[in-house]
């Protein structure tokens, strides 16, 4: 029998993400499970999640260290003692350094709510909305030391509508960020992700879901 992925999940926030990754463990979706859930931040609320769901958490506050490497030294080392296989990276608000990195090679993944390339960095439903894109959606990545700019493995796209607000464009997007999040980790599971430059290629291949999008639409 084939052993199930060990993943480590990190959240700063409500932890929506974790929860359907969990969902998805539970329910036999992912052949996947989670060793340990951490955060960076005490009043998480990824944290009440992953108690209900009995996973270990750890709460490594950044306030308490001198240094970023200080602080990731202390998060790869929680990973490291937890098994950890896989990290994913849910909601989680520090950058990432070289000392994370070269703990675990090509083994980092994020989820950004936006189509990388365009908008990396923070307030991205509010960039969308202001640059006036017709299209925003989510991408999951291999994280490399830029902000947001790693190997992409899965991307959803979703429409802005006329009436958006950061806050409605964010559901739309969540919402697509709880399908492709669990796809992108059952990939890896399977072992069919290989990086290849800035390629990432999924062998076998899975082809979209959607030949494409128009917005506004094509009147008939
Ligand atoms: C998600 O929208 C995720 O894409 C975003 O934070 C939210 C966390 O929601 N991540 C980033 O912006 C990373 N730079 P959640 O806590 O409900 O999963």
């Amino acid at each position: 029998m084939s052993r199930s992925l060990r993943l480590g999940i990190l959240a700063s926030g409500g932890g929506t993400n974790l929860q359907t990754i969990i969902d998805r463990c539970q329910d036999g979706s992912l052949d996947a499970s989670i060793a340990l859930v951490l955060t960076n931040n005490p009043d998480a609320g990824a944290l009440n999640r992953a108690r209900e769901a009995d996973i270990p958490t750890i709460c490594i506050n950044h306030r308490e260290y001198a240094t970023r490497e200080d602080f990731d030294q202390a998060v790869v080392g929680a990973l490291q003692a937890a098994g950890v296989e896989l990290v994913v990276l849910a909601g989680f608000m520090r950058i990432i350094t070289q000392t994370f990195l070269e703990a675990f090679p090509q083994r980092v993944i994020n989820i950004h709510p936006a189509l990388l390339p365009a908008f990396p960095g923070l307030h991205v439903q509010q960039q969308a909305l202001d640059y006036g894109a017709r299209f925003s959606g989510c991408t999951v990545h291999f994280v490399d030391s830029g902000v947001d700019t790693g190997p992409i493995i899965i991307q959803a796209v979703v429409p802005v509508l006329p009436d958006d607000t950061a806050d409605t464009l964010a559901a739309r997007i969540l919402e697509q960020e709880h399908r492709i999040y669990p796809r992108a980790i059952q990939l890896i599971a399977e072992k069919r992700v290989h990086i290849d430059g800035r390629q990432v290629l999924i062998d076998p291949p899975s082809p979209p879901t959607e030949e494409s999008l128009i917005n506004p639409g094509l009147e008939a």
